[in-house]
């Protein structure tokens, strides 16, 4: 026999224990963005390389060394989405969606970095992203957290902590990062190696530093808060008094920068403690300049991802419940022919009564199939054999309690079963 071959390190089969929680999660989330008015785009998974470099910046870890990027057939170098926004701006730009308009657009699917796998960290790995265009007042960052807040909790998700920052202006960052520039210098003994090269390259980043060692000097450094440009200033007030209208708590953090260099002003993270290190779970901000920076013309914008695998595992350790699928009905036909024939009729009938079925296909005995029946997590077990099917009737048997065993003629079955499984009509 040949050795099996065996997936990618960090890219996950899903398997259906898992996604039962999943589509929990996908329904929930379609029907929170509907109730928002935001509309979902697909756009392709590989794009030009071009494309996050000019968007994700040159010197984020993302693009320096997390992309999975190869040159085509024909010598063009392509590159495997690592996040959706740059694709969603593309897209927009592209097909004339972005220009003097009001856009609220979603997209979910896959995402590729190559970073160090680990709990919550992978591969390949997928979000949910949400994105609102040409509006660059605050009410919308308002909008988008109170959008994620209520999709917690429709999903039940308890205790997850919102932090709130403000970047600033592109030209307020810059004087900020002179100052911080000099302040790093001066330390630079005190820096591990990473950070000491971040210095020049992306110096905000440093604040990002998870080094225990560093937290003194990071707790230190001077706030990005005290170079804010004015405007970004009241953007950020005026942000924080809806907020608080709306009755959502959130953290004032001043050190949360992001990875990726293209937000201005708000930036956001959902963050939790019963993860373990990859505790943020959805994070994103305003991006007022990408669309331009892209090609387009100047539109305000901003939006969020959030990573399901750390939703879903949050789900689980929370112990919210997946969507059902497991058969809430079990026919067990003791025959071929004429009984397998009714079978799939009678099947057919319950379903249409709107419940979940599992019809015993391959034959076997009584005994086997009624085995199978107690495992499927089925109530009911319906029995169909000749004697049955002479008089017409199923034999039901509740395979969860002690009730005996009961004759039901073949044309009430459907709704004896739904009044007790679903209720009275
Ligand atoms: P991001 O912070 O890079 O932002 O990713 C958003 C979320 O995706 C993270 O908070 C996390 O839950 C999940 N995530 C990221 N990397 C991984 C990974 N390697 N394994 C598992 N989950 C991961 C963005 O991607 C921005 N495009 C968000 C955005 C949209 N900003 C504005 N609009």
């Amino acid at each position: 026999m040949s050795k099996a071959i065996q997936a990618i390190r960090g890219m996950n089969d899903l398997l259906p224990a898992t996604l039962a929680l999943w589509q929990r999660i996908e329904q929930r989330a379609e029907t929170v963005l509907a109730a928002y008015g935001y509309r979902e785009i697909r756009f392709p998974i590989i794009e030009k390389t071009e494309l996050y470099r000019r968007s994700i910046g040159e010197v984020t870890d993302i693009v320096e060394k997390e992309m999975y990027s190869f040159e085509d057939r024909n010598g063009d170098s392509l590159t495997l989405r690592p996040e959706g926004t740059a694709g969603c701006v593309r897209a927009g730009i592209e097909n004339g969606l972005l220009h003097n308009q009001v856009q609220r657009l979603w997209y979910a699917g896959p995402m590729f970095r190559h970073e160090r796998p680990q709990k919550g960290r992978y591969r390949q790995f997928h979000q949910i992203g949400v994105e609102a265009f040409g509006i660059g007042t605050p009410d919308i960052d308002a909008e988008l957290i109170l959008l994620s807040a209520r999709l917690w909790r429709l999903l039940g998700i308890r205790d997850l902590e919102l932090q709130i920052n403000s970047l600033g202006t592109t030209a307020a960052r810059a004087a900020y990062r002179k100052v911080l520039v000099d302040y790093l210098r001066a330390h630079q003994t005190t820096l591990d190696e990473d950070s000491r090269r971040r210095i020049e390259t992306n110096p905000l980043r440093v604040l990002d530093s998870k080094n225990p060692a560093m937290q003194a000097l990071i707790a230190a450094a001077p706030g990005l808060h005290e170079y804010l440009d004015v405007e970004s200033r009241a953007h950020f007030d005026a942000l924080r008094h809806l907020l608080d209208a709306a009755g959502i708590a959130y953290r004032v953090n001043p050190r949360l920068v992001r990875g990726l260099d293209y937000y201005t002003r708000t930036v956001f993270e959902w963050v939790t403690t019963e993860l373990g290190a990859q505790g943020t779970i959805c994070a994103g901000g305003r991006y007022d300049g990408l669309v331009e920076q892209l090609g387009g013309q100047s539109t305000a914008a901003a939006g969020f991802a959030l990573g399901i695998e750390r939703l879903a595992e949050l789900a689980a350790v929370q112990q919210v419940p997946g969507v059902e699928i497991a058969p809430q009905v079990y026919i067990a036909p003791l025959g071929e022919g004429r009984i397998m024939q009714q079978g799939l009729v009678l099947a057919e009938q319950i379903r249409d009564a709107g419940l979940r079925v599992e019809l015993h296909c391959g034959g076997g005995s009584l005994k086997s199939q009624l085995k199978r029946a107690d495992r499927s997590a089925a109530r009911y077990a319906l029995i169909l054999g000749e004697n049955e099917l002479a008089a017409a009737q199923v034999s039901v048997k509740n395979l969860r309690t002690e009730e005996p065993q009961q004759p039901v003629a073949l044309a009430e079955v459907a709704d004896f079963l739904r009044t007790r499984i679903v209720g009275s009509r």
